[in-house]
């Protein structure tokens, strides 16, 4: 079977499963940084040397050189073709494959498509009975939580009646099976074979995801016992780690960027006051699934003010740093959550809320005075180690200083001495990150010193300039490809050119490793050559010097092997020169 399939599904089939998920399965992860490290299943090994990219979605392996995309990985740990990989992952996702005319998938894809008009059906339903005299409690209490009758509409909300099985008459009527409905989440079976609705007088909110498919919903309590909210479980079309709550309408927000919340509620008193840029998880922790949905904008993470709430946003401000997301953290003050700021303050004084928001440092830096007592010495000098670790991590200087400077000013510590603190902890990192990998490999190879080291740097650099195109920008004319002296670096370094040249979209691994096919190995070892690294632009800079004087150490030993005197002189002349 000769199957092709399209760069786009194959890109949406990579963008459905993510790497670090996927190898997670199979391999022991620790995190550093913003990848993650483990023993190699491809070969035997007792010190980690596999390394998993979460931005770059790639895997390496710095001992046997196995590596590529997540596509790769499957067909290696599988032992699959590159078809039945990508199936594999299709399946996984819930992506329907062209010519999988076969019955599994297209069995599946049918009850999905009747799970989603049977929870519109169920909708409307909710709908009509919050519009009935049933529902005149819970219209009360909507409109004394300051909803509009617009905003209602809007999000669909309805009532669930409080009968055991008016929906699951109503969908019957409609001719859904009861298999059906309970696979769905709205019904449930007990142990009796008996079969009941599973919401019961609780105000509905349905969960739409980005293509308009309702796909289960939340259900909050009115009055009495019970918890607070109750969910639909999870099913073919529901995967609670893998959506939010109002992306449909968010993504189209027009803003720019999202607005993380707690809360149902949070996320549609937002939207009713004009602020449609809101999402929220449902009432599940962050996943990086959901991070990754909204990565790509800046994201407001706007968690309510308590214990909790404040333990959340530190999660998702490690998630989203894996993203390279710009982030902002908004303190909602008096301890209220977003929902209740409105209804007291109005849209408006959320929005300055917005334009106050602080940065994760900012905020992390607030936390760490918040909670110290500046006259107890040890536990200044705490806060000063603290400190000086969150700044260590900010690589542009100016924003450095801003902080160390706001820290002086609160704390009373000397801006030279926090100045002379984050310098220390800088310099054990710059150690440890820039030239950890290049001094690691270069100190371990044996014989072949030379020719290793420029490898490695070349692998370096263009693991910078396919980064970054400012990277590239400052060092594309000075390197040609013949500054490369392996075939598939000078490739590589081709391909980067034409990538930011002309505009290519997605990302410069992708391109990559679709423009060297059957390179999945070369390319990932050169994409994964340098990792975590804070500031990119020094570590090019760093890269190409050492690459630059092995150039020259070249043409020095060709010249003075052919015993060319004038050439010899110019060089060092022109070393003399550069420094
Ligand atoms: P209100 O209390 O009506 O203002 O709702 P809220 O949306 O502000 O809820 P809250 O801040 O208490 O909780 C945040 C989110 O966590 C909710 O929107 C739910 O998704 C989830 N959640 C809260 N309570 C429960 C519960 O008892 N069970 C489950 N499964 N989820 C809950
Ligand atoms: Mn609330």
């Amino acid at each position: 079977m000769a199957a092709f399939y399209s760069d786009e599904l194959v890109s949406e089939i990579v963008a459905a499963n993510d790497i670090v998920d996927i190898v997670s399965a199979y391999v022991r992860l620790k995190r550093s940084g913003s990848s993650y490290m483990g023993c190699c299943p491809f070969h035997r090994e007792k010190t980690p040397s596999f390394h998993v990219s979460a931005d770059k979605q790639l895997y390496h392996c710095f001992g046997c050189g196995a590596g590529g995309s997540v596509i790769q990985f499957i067909m290696n740990a599988e032992g699959l073709d590159f078809p039945d990989a990508l199936r594999f992952l299709a399946d996984r996702a819930g992506i329907r494959l062209p010519e999988d005319g076969g019955n599994a998938n297209e069995e599946r894809h049918s009850r999905k498509k009747q799970i989603y008009a049977m929870n519109r059906d169920a909708a409307r339903f909710f709908r009509e009975c919050l519009l009935s005299p049933e529902g005149e409690a819970a219209q009360t209490y909507l409109t004394k939580r300051g909803l509009s009758g617009k905003t209602i509409a809007a999000f669909g909300i309805g009532l669930s009646p409080s009968g055991w099985d008016g929906l699951l008459k109503h969908l019957q009527k409609k001719g859904y099976d009861r298999s059906l409905m309970v696979e769905a989440g709205l019904c449930v079976q007990n142990e009796k074979g008996h079969t009941y609705d599973r919401f019961r007088s609780r105000v509905m909110f349905p969960i739409i995801d980005v293509r308009g498919n309702i796909i289960g919903f939340g259900g909050r309590i009115l009055s009495g016992d019970g918890a607070k909210y109750m969910n639909s479980p999870e099913s073919i079309v529901y995967d609670k780690g893998k959506n939010l709550f109002a992306l449909n309408i968010a993504k189209k927000s027009g803003r720019g960027y999202y607005i993380l919340v707690e809360g149902y509620m949070d996320v549609i008193s937002l939207h009713q006051a004009g602020i449609n840029a809101a999402v929220a998880g449902c009432g599940t922790a962050l996943t990086r699934e959901q991070a990754r949905l909204i990565a790509k904008s800046p994201v407001y993470l706007c968690y309510d003010s308590d214990e909790a709430g404040m333990k959340a946003c530190e999660r998702a401000a490690e998630i989203f740093k894996e993203f390279e997301t710009k982030l902002r953290v908004v303190t909602i003050p008096d301890g209220k959550d977003a929902d209740e700021f409105i209804k007291k303050h109005g849209g408006e004084a959320f929005e300055e809320l917005l334009k106050k928001a602080k940065t994760v440092t900012e905020h992390r830096l607030d936390m760490l005075l918040r909670d110290v007592d500046l006259n107890d010495a040890s536990q200044k000098i705490e806060m000063m180690g603290k400190a000086a670790k969150l700044f260590s991590g900010i690589s542009n200087a100016v924003e450095r200083e801003i902080y160390i400077e706001r820290l002086a000013a609160k704390s009373g510590i000397s801006a030279q001495s926090i100045n002379s603190e984050v310098r220390k902890v800088n310099a054990k990192n710059i150690r440890k990150e820039v030239s950890g990998e290049l001094r690691k490999t270069v100190g371990t190879a044996q014989g072949g010193q030379k020719p290793r080291r420029r490898s490695l740097a070349e692998a370096s650099l263009l693991s910078m300039l396919a980064e970054s195109e400012k990277v590239y920008l400052k060092f594309a004319d000075e390197f040609t490809p013949d500054s490369f002296s392996e075939d598939i670096h000078k490739q590589i370094f081709n391909h980067i050119c034409t990538y930011y040249k002309e505009s290519i979209g997605g990302s410069c691994a992708d391109y990559l490793l679709k423009a060297l096919p059957g390179n999945e190995k070369e390319v990932s070892t050169v994409l994964m050559a340098v990792q975590n690294v804070e500031n990119e632009m020094q570590a090019a800079h760093d890269f190409a010097e050492v690459l630059r004087n092995e150039i020259f150490d070249e043409k020095l030993q060709k010249a003075q092997s052919e015993g060319d005197i004038a050439l010899i002189s110019e060089l060092l002349k022109s070393k003399k020169q550069k420094g």
